[in-house]
Protein backbone atom coordinates (compact mmCIF):
# COMPACT_ATOMS: atom_id res chain seq x y z
CA UNK A 1 0.00 0.00 0.00
CA UNK A 2 1.69 3.52 -1.02
CA UNK A 3 0.18 6.98 -0.27
CA UNK A 4 0.90 9.67 1.15
CA UNK A 5 1.97 10.31 4.71
CA UNK A 6 0.37 13.88 6.31
CA UNK A 7 3.75 13.54 9.01
CA UNK A 8 5.96 16.11 9.19
CA UNK A 9 9.04 15.94 11.24
CA UNK A 10 10.33 19.73 13.14
CA UNK A 11 14.20 18.60 12.95
CA UNK A 12 15.66 16.20 9.99
CA UNK A 13 14.15 13.25 11.41
CA UNK A 14 15.29 10.03 8.73
CA UNK A 15 11.99 9.22 7.15
CA UNK A 16 11.78 5.92 8.67
CA UNK A 17 10.40 7.26 12.07
CA UNK A 18 7.50 9.12 10.11
CA UNK A 19 6.96 6.39 8.45
CA UNK A 20 6.39 3.42 10.90
CA UNK A 21 2.59 3.75 12.00
CA UNK A 22 0.27 1.17 13.46
CA UNK A 23 -2.65 0.26 10.31
CA UNK A 24 -5.33 -2.21 11.43
CA UNK A 25 -6.06 -3.36 7.51
CA UNK A 26 -3.62 -5.75 6.90
CA UNK A 27 -3.78 -8.49 3.85
CA UNK A 28 -3.89 -11.90 6.03
CA UNK A 29 -0.73 -12.89 3.68
CA UNK A 30 1.68 -14.66 6.28
CA UNK A 31 4.95 -13.16 7.17
CA UNK A 32 7.84 -15.93 6.61
CA UNK A 33 9.11 -17.16 9.62
CA UNK A 34 12.47 -15.73 8.37
CA UNK A 35 11.14 -12.33 8.63
CA UNK A 36 9.78 -12.64 11.63
CA UNK A 37 12.74 -14.09 12.99
CA UNK A 38 15.10 -10.98 11.20
CA UNK A 39 12.63 -8.37 13.09
CA UNK A 40 12.92 -9.82 16.41
CA UNK A 41 16.86 -9.90 16.08
CA UNK A 42 16.56 -6.64 15.73
CA UNK A 43 15.13 -6.41 19.31
CA UNK A 44 17.59 -8.29 20.62
CA UNK A 45 20.03 -5.47 19.82
CA UNK A 46 18.22 -2.69 21.86
CA UNK A 47 19.41 -1.38 25.23
CA UNK A 48 19.27 -2.98 28.37
CA UNK A 49 20.31 -1.90 32.48
CA UNK A 50 23.64 -3.97 32.82
CA UNK A 51 22.67 -5.29 29.48
CA UNK A 52 20.29 -7.55 31.07
CA UNK A 53 18.35 -8.39 27.92
CA UNK A 54 14.83 -8.58 29.62
CA UNK A 55 12.58 -9.38 26.60
CA UNK A 56 11.17 -12.33 25.96
CA UNK A 57 9.35 -13.42 22.89
CA UNK A 58 6.58 -15.55 22.37
CA UNK A 59 5.01 -15.72 18.27
CA UNK A 60 2.95 -16.98 15.99
CA UNK A 61 2.56 -16.89 12.18
CA UNK A 62 -0.52 -17.15 10.23
CA UNK A 63 -1.73 -20.13 9.16
CA UNK A 64 0.06 -22.27 12.30
CA UNK A 65 -1.50 -23.33 15.20
CA UNK A 66 0.66 -20.88 17.20
CA UNK A 67 -0.64 -18.17 15.62
CA UNK A 68 -4.50 -18.96 16.93
CA UNK A 69 -3.46 -19.29 20.53
CA UNK A 70 -2.07 -15.83 20.44
CA UNK A 71 -5.00 -14.59 18.69
CA UNK A 72 -7.25 -15.47 21.43
CA UNK A 73 -5.10 -13.17 24.09
CA UNK A 74 -6.35 -10.39 22.37
CA UNK A 75 -9.38 -8.67 23.44
CA UNK A 76 -12.30 -9.13 20.85
CA UNK A 77 -11.71 -5.63 19.66
CA UNK A 78 -8.27 -6.59 18.47
CA UNK A 79 -9.14 -9.64 17.55
CA UNK A 80 -11.05 -8.00 15.37
CA UNK A 81 -8.17 -6.29 13.17
CA UNK A 82 -5.50 -8.63 14.36
CA UNK A 83 -7.01 -12.16 12.63
CA UNK A 84 -5.99 -10.39 9.27
CA UNK A 85 -2.52 -9.95 10.59
CA UNK A 86 0.59 -11.84 9.41
CA UNK A 87 2.30 -12.92 12.47
CA UNK A 88 1.32 -11.95 16.20
CA UNK A 89 4.29 -11.60 19.05
CA UNK A 90 4.20 -11.50 22.67
CA UNK A 91 6.65 -9.57 24.63
CA UNK A 92 7.18 -10.29 28.39
CA UNK A 93 10.45 -9.21 30.21
CA UNK A 94 12.01 -10.93 33.12
CA UNK A 95 11.11 -8.73 36.53
CA UNK A 96 14.89 -9.89 38.07
CA UNK A 97 18.52 -9.57 37.00
CA UNK A 98 22.02 -10.23 38.39
CA UNK A 99 24.03 -6.85 38.59
CA UNK A 100 27.71 -7.53 37.83
CA UNK A 101 29.54 -9.41 40.55
CA UNK A 102 26.18 -9.98 42.13
CA UNK A 103 25.55 -13.29 43.27
CA UNK A 104 21.69 -13.03 43.40
CA UNK A 105 19.12 -11.35 41.07
CA UNK A 106 17.84 -8.13 41.98
CA UNK A 107 14.24 -6.36 41.07
CA UNK A 108 15.08 -4.41 37.91
CA UNK A 109 13.96 -1.34 37.75
CA UNK A 110 13.63 -0.60 33.82
CA UNK A 111 12.64 -4.36 33.09
CA UNK A 112 9.28 -2.63 31.44
CA UNK A 113 11.43 -0.45 29.98
CA UNK A 114 14.06 -2.17 27.99
CA UNK A 115 11.24 -4.43 26.73
CA UNK A 116 9.70 -1.39 25.25
CA UNK A 117 12.91 -0.41 23.41
CA UNK A 118 12.95 -3.63 21.94
CA UNK A 119 9.67 -3.35 20.34
CA UNK A 120 10.42 0.01 19.28
CA UNK A 121 13.40 -1.89 17.25
CA UNK A 122 10.82 -4.35 16.27
CA UNK A 123 8.21 -2.10 14.98
CA UNK A 124 11.14 0.19 12.81
CA UNK A 125 12.44 -2.99 11.43
CA UNK A 126 9.23 -4.82 10.78
CA UNK A 127 9.30 -1.16 8.34
CA UNK A 128 12.27 -1.50 6.62
CA UNK A 129 11.21 -5.00 5.72
CA UNK A 130 8.14 -2.99 4.22
CA UNK A 131 5.95 -4.63 6.84
CA UNK A 132 3.40 -2.68 9.90
CA UNK A 133 3.55 -3.33 13.49
CA UNK A 134 1.00 -2.58 15.53
CA UNK A 135 1.22 -2.82 19.16
CA UNK A 136 -1.70 -3.94 21.70
CA UNK A 137 -2.23 -3.84 25.45
CA UNK A 138 -5.54 -4.91 25.08
CA UNK A 139 -4.73 -8.64 26.02
CA UNK A 140 -6.22 -11.06 28.43
CA UNK A 141 -3.01 -10.52 30.78
CA UNK A 142 -4.99 -13.02 33.39
CA UNK A 143 -4.19 -15.63 30.84
CA UNK A 144 -0.85 -14.91 28.99
CA UNK A 145 1.20 -17.12 31.77
CA UNK A 146 -1.37 -19.90 31.34
CA UNK A 147 -1.47 -20.35 28.05
CA UNK A 148 2.29 -19.62 26.81
CA UNK A 149 3.72 -21.51 29.67
CA UNK A 150 5.35 -18.56 31.16
CA UNK A 151 7.94 -19.81 34.07
CA UNK A 152 7.80 -17.26 37.70
CA UNK A 153 9.61 -13.62 36.46
CA UNK A 154 8.05 -12.61 33.59
CA UNK A 155 5.75 -9.71 33.25
CA UNK A 156 3.93 -9.80 30.20
CA UNK A 157 3.83 -6.47 28.60
CA UNK A 158 2.00 -6.19 25.24
CA UNK A 159 0.95 -8.18 21.78
CA UNK A 160 2.16 -6.59 18.30
CA UNK A 161 1.27 -7.81 15.01
CA UNK A 162 3.49 -8.08 12.06
CA UNK A 163 2.24 -8.03 8.32
CA UNK A 164 1.53 -6.59 5.16
CA UNK A 165 -0.80 -3.40 5.03
CA UNK A 166 -4.47 -3.89 3.23
CA UNK A 167 -7.29 -1.92 2.45
CA UNK A 168 -8.68 -0.18 5.06
CA UNK A 169 -12.35 -0.86 3.02
CA UNK A 170 -11.86 -3.78 4.94
CA UNK A 171 -12.35 -2.16 8.26
CA UNK A 172 -15.79 -1.07 10.14
CA UNK A 173 -16.43 2.81 8.50
CA UNK A 174 -15.31 4.21 12.15
CA UNK A 175 -11.54 2.19 11.91
CA UNK A 176 -11.37 2.89 8.46
CA UNK A 177 -11.37 6.71 8.95
CA UNK A 178 -8.68 6.38 11.77
CA UNK A 179 -6.75 5.13 9.49
CA UNK A 180 -4.25 7.02 8.77
CA UNK A 181 -0.92 8.32 10.53
CA UNK A 182 -1.14 10.03 13.74
CA UNK A 183 0.21 13.29 14.38
CA UNK A 184 2.42 13.94 17.36
CA UNK A 185 2.69 16.91 20.41
CA UNK A 186 4.90 19.75 19.16
CA UNK A 187 8.49 18.97 20.27
CA UNK A 188 8.42 22.33 22.55
CA UNK A 189 5.65 20.46 24.35
CA UNK A 190 7.55 17.56 25.05
CA UNK A 191 11.27 18.84 25.56
CA UNK A 192 12.50 20.96 27.65
CA UNK A 193 16.04 22.70 28.34
CA UNK A 194 17.43 22.29 31.76
CA UNK A 195 14.20 21.56 33.57
CA UNK A 196 10.63 21.20 33.46
CA UNK A 197 10.31 25.19 33.64
CA UNK A 198 12.51 25.34 30.41
C1 LIG B 1 1.82 0.02 24.71
C2 LIG B 1 0.85 0.19 23.56
C3 LIG B 1 -0.43 -0.32 23.67
C4 LIG B 1 -1.34 -0.21 22.61
N1 LIG B 1 -2.55 -0.85 22.70
C5 LIG B 1 -3.36 -0.86 21.61
C6 LIG B 1 -4.53 -1.67 21.61
O1 LIG B 1 -4.83 -2.41 22.55
N2 LIG B 1 -5.31 -1.62 20.48
C7 LIG B 1 -5.01 -0.85 19.40
O2 LIG B 1 -5.75 -0.88 18.42
N3 LIG B 1 -3.88 -0.08 19.36
C8 LIG B 1 -3.05 -0.09 20.43
N4 LIG B 1 -1.87 0.63 20.41
C9 LIG B 1 -1.53 1.46 19.24
C10 LIG B 1 -1.52 2.95 19.59
O3 LIG B 1 -2.86 3.42 19.67
C11 LIG B 1 -0.70 3.73 18.54
O4 LIG B 1 0.64 3.30 18.60
C12 LIG B 1 -0.75 5.24 18.80
O5 LIG B 1 -2.05 5.74 18.57
C13 LIG B 1 0.23 6.00 17.92
O6 LIG B 1 -0.02 5.73 16.56
P1 LIG B 1 1.09 5.15 15.59
O7 LIG B 1 1.65 3.90 16.20
O8 LIG B 1 0.33 4.87 14.30
O9 LIG B 1 2.15 6.19 15.42
C14 LIG B 1 -0.97 0.49 21.44
C15 LIG B 1 0.35 1.00 21.33
C16 LIG B 1 1.25 0.83 22.36
C17 LIG B 1 2.67 1.34 22.19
Amino acid sequence: MTDTNPRQAEYPVDPLFLNRWSPRAFTGESVPEKDLLTILDAARWAPSAFNSQPWRFVYGVKGTPAFDKLLGLLNDFNQSWAKNAGAIVIVLSKTHLLPPGAAEEVPSYSHTLDAGAAWGSAALQATLLGYSAHGATGIHLDKVHETLDVPEGYRAELAFVVGKRGDKSILPEGLAAREVPSPRKPLAEIAFEGSFKG
